[in-house]
C-alpha cells in the first residue's frame, strides 16, 4: 500500500488544470454498452474507478482501448455476456450504471449487489423501482440482481426517494429508457450536471430526451442508438477540492478547464467564509485574507452544497474564526473524516446528522487514516495547513477519483510525498 506524507505550511500559489469529472465519465461510459460502432469519450480522468469500470465493460463484452490522443475508445464486440460479477462490482458502486444499459439492450442484467459503504447506507431501491416500472421482472438471486425484461416499456416514475433525488438511479433509468417503446416521465430527477451530460452524450447517439437539469425528464424511446463523441465536463468536486487546500493554506490559485457554473454553492460558500473568488466562463480564482469566518452549511442535491464537498469543507471550517455548523442530508452517516481531522488538533463534535466545529488556531501533524475518497481529500487538506508533517495511510481510497492530486498540490507549492507504506 502507499501512503502521503505531507510537510505543512505552504501556502499555494498557481494555476492548475482540472480533470474531466469522475462521475460523469462512468455513467457515460456505461451508456456505450447500448451503442454500435466504436463512441470517443474526451477528457475521461486516469483514475482507479474507470480502470476497475474498464474491466467490467470488457467482461460485459466491450472493447475499451485508450488511442494515443487519450481519447478512450468503446466497441461492443459481443452481447452473450450479462453479468457484473461481484469481483469487478464489490471493487465500486458505480458499477451499478451498467443494470440500466445492460438490460435494456441485451434483455437481461445479472448485477451484483453493491456491498456496504463507509459513507452510510446506500441501498439500490429506487434503480429497481425504476426498472420494474419500466416492466423488468427483478428478483435477487444469491447476492445478484436479476433484471430481465424482453422489451422494456415507457411509464410515469417517480424516483424521489427518502433522502431526494438519486443520481446514479436516475442516470439508470433514463439511460433504460431511451430504448424503451413509448414515453417516459421520470419525476424526482437528480438535476446534477453529470446526469445532464449523460443525457447529452445519450441523445448524441439518438436519443431523445427533454428536461435535462430539472426534475422531470421526458423520454422519448426509439429502436437503437448509435455510436457518439463526448468531451467529459470538467470535475467540479475535484475543483472545490483544489479551491479548499488553496483557501486553508492561505494561498491564491487559478483553476483552468473548470465550470463555474456548476458551483456556485460551492463559490458562495467560500465567498461568506471571505475568500476572494473571481471567475471567468472556465476559470475561478481564488485568494485568502486573513482567517477565514465561521459559517453554517447544509449539503443537499445540486444545485445545494454538494456532499462530496462536505469533509473537505469541515476541514477548512476547522480553522476558522468562530464556531460553524456542518449538517449533512444527503448521507446523514457520512462523518468518518470527523475522528481523523480531531487527531489533527482539530475540535469537532458531531450532534446526529450535524457536526458542530469549533474553530482552533493551529493543526498538528500525526498519522491519520483515510477511510473513504472524499475523506480522504480532506485528510490532505488539512495536512497542508497543518504544523509539520503528516502521513496519510490507505491512500488508495483517493486514488479511486482523484487524477494526479499530489503532483498537482506538488506543482502549487505543496510538500506532499507518495510513498510505499511498510507497515
Ligand atoms: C452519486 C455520486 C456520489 C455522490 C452522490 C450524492 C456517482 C458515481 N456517485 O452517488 O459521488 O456522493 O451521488 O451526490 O455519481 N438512495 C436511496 N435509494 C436508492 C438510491 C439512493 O434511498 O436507490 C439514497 C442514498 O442512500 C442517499 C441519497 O439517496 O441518501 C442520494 O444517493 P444517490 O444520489 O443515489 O448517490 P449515488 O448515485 O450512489
Amino acid at each position: 500500500m502507499e501512503m502521503f506524507v505531507v510537510q505543512g505550511g505552504s501556502p499555494l500559489h498557481g494555476s492548475v488544470r482540472v480533470s474531466g469529472a469522475k462521475n460523469s465519465a462512468l455513467p457515460i461510459m456505461a451508456a456505450t454498452l447500448m451503442s454500435t460502432g466504436i463512441s470517443q469519450l474526451h477528457g475521461i480522468p486516469h483514475l482507479v474507478d474507470v480502470r476497475t469500470l474498464s474491466k467490467l465493460l470488457c467482461s460485459l463484452g466491450m472493447k475499451i482501448e485508450r488511442n494515443e490522443n487519450d481519447c478512450l475508445q468503446c466497441e461492443v464486440v459481443s452481447e452473450h455476456s450479462t453479468k457484473a460479477e461481484y469481483e469487478l462490482v464489490r471493487q465500486m458502486r458505480a458499477s451499478i450504471c451498467v443494470l440500466g444499459p445492460l438490460l435494456a439492450k441485451r434483455g437481461r442484467a445479472i448485477v451484483s449487489l453493491p456491498g456496504g459503504c463507509h459513507i452510510g447506507h446506500r441501498p439500490v431501491d429506487l434503480h429497481l423501482k425504476g426498472l420494474q416500472a419500466l416492466g423488468a421482472n427483478i428478483t435477487i438471486q444469491q447476492g445478484y440482481i436479476v433484471a430481465e425484461a424482453k422489451q422494456l416499456k415507457g411509464t410515469a416514475i417517480n424516483l424521489t426517494g427518502p433522502l431526494g433525488s438519486s443520481v446514479t438511479g436516475t442516470c439508470n433509468i433514463m439511460a433504460a429508457a431511451t430504448l424503451a417503446k413509448g414515453c417516459t416521465t421520470i419525476t424526482g430527477a437528480a438535476c446534477e450536471p453529470e446526469v445532464v451530460d449523460l443525457g447529452c452524450f445519450l441523445n448524441k447517439m439518438g436519443a431523445n430526451i427533454l428536461g435535462l437539469g430539472s426534475a422531470e425528464i421526458v423520454i422519448e424511446g426509439v429502436e437503437h442508438l448509435t455510436e457518439a463523441e463526448q468531451t467529459i465536463i470538467p470535475d467540479r468536486i475535484e475543483a472545490a477540492t483544489l479551491l479548499i487546500a488553496a483557501a486553508i493554506t492561505g494561498g491564491s490559485i487559478q483553476l483552468n478547464h473548470v465550470r463555474p457554473d456548476h458551483m456556485k454553492a460551492v463559490i458562495a460558500t467560500l465567498s461568506e467564509m471571505g475568500f476572494q473568488i473571481e471567475c471567468s466562463e472556465n476559470s475561478i480564482s481564488i485568494q485568502s485574507h486573513g482567517k477565514p469566518l465561521s459559517i453554517s452549511c447544509t449539503t443537499k442535491s445540486y444545485p445545494g452544497f454538494p456532499t462530496d464537498v462536505q469533509a473537505q469543507l469541515m476541514a477548512l471550517l476547522s480553522l476558522a474564526e468562530g464556531t460553524s455548523r456542518m449538517t449533512e442530508t444527503v448521507f446523514p452517516d457520512r462523518f468518518m473524516h470527523v475522528q481523523e481531522l480531531v487527531r489533527l488538533g482539530a475540535n469537532i463534535e458531531r450532534q446526529g446528522a450535524s457536526a458542530i466545529v469549533s474553530g482552533v488556531k493551529k493543526l498538528n501533524g500525526a498519522h491519520v487514516m483515510a477511510s473513504d475518497l472524499r475523506a480522504s481529500a480532506a485528510l490532505v487538506i488539512a495536512a497542508l495547513a497543518a504544523e509539520g508533517e503528516t502521513v496519510i495511510r490507505r491512500i488508495y481510497h483517493l486514488d479511486r477519483g482523484y487524477e494526479h492530486l499530489e503532483k498537482k498540490l506538488t506543482q502549487l507549492g505543496a510538500v506532499i510525498e507518495r510513498l510505499q507504506d511498510e507497515q
